[in-house]
């Protein structure tokens, strides 16, 4: 793939700690991203509740977060578990982002879904009501692999690098499947 056609992925981690093994496991997979892969953190810690009266003088961080996602040919969300379901950070990222107002600047993208906890079912429960969130903001999430991450505490260096190979053989599966499947729904123009 040649500079001329450079792809743009966007990163969202559903974890607002400083110390997030989400965030260390969203950093990961974008470092296995191909050379011709551009990539950007979003921030979602600034974004108000969502709340129907904002539409009438949008948020200027939920303008930024908008403006970066329709730069985006594709996302890769990380998202902890909370009580059986995503964050709810995460999910209040969504609300902004599905209005039709904003041009809805996910639907149609394709996205990768990938999750750390410190337990034993590594976001299992999470990643089936993401799926499901994704299905109704009409994306195309990559399917395979699942990157359930439990026991992060052990996975990661102090730096936050991944220390654990098999985490990150599946992290590049996951990475490559996403760039493949972006490239194939670019050229189809669907
Ligand atoms: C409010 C709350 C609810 C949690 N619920 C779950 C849960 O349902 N399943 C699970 O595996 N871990 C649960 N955990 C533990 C998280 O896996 C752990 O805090 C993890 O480190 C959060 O991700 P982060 O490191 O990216 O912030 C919960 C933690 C909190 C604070």
């Amino acid at each position: 793939m040649s500079d001329q056609h450079q792809l743009h992925i966007v990163g969202i981690s559903g974890s607002l700690r400083k110390e997030s093994y989400n965030t260390k496991l969203l950093q990961s997979a974008s470092e296995l991203l191909p050379p011709f892969v551009t990539y950007t953190a979003a921030d979602i810690s600034q974004l108000p509740l969502y709340n129907q009266d904002l539409e009438n003088e949008v948020p200027s961080a939920v303008l930024q977060l908008v403006d970066l996602a329709k730069s985006a040919d594709a996302f890769i969300f990380t998202t902890p578990e909370f009580n059986f379901t995503i964050s709810a950070a995460l999910k209040n990222a969504f609300e902004w982002l599905s209005r039709s107002m904003f041009g809805s600047p996910l639907a149609r993208k394709p996205a990768a879904i990938a999750g750390a906890t410190l337990g034993a079912y590594g976001t299992a429960k999470a990643q089936v009501h993401l799926r499901d969130i994704l299905h109704g903001l009409d994306m195309r999430p990559v399917s395979r692999p699942e990157v359930l991450v439990s026991f992060a505490a052990q996975k990661f260096s102090p730096e936050g690098k991944i220390t654990d190979e098999v985490t990150r053989d599946f992290l590049k599966q996951l990475m490559d499947n996403l760039v493949q499947w972006t490239i194939q729904l670019k050229n189809l123009k669907i």
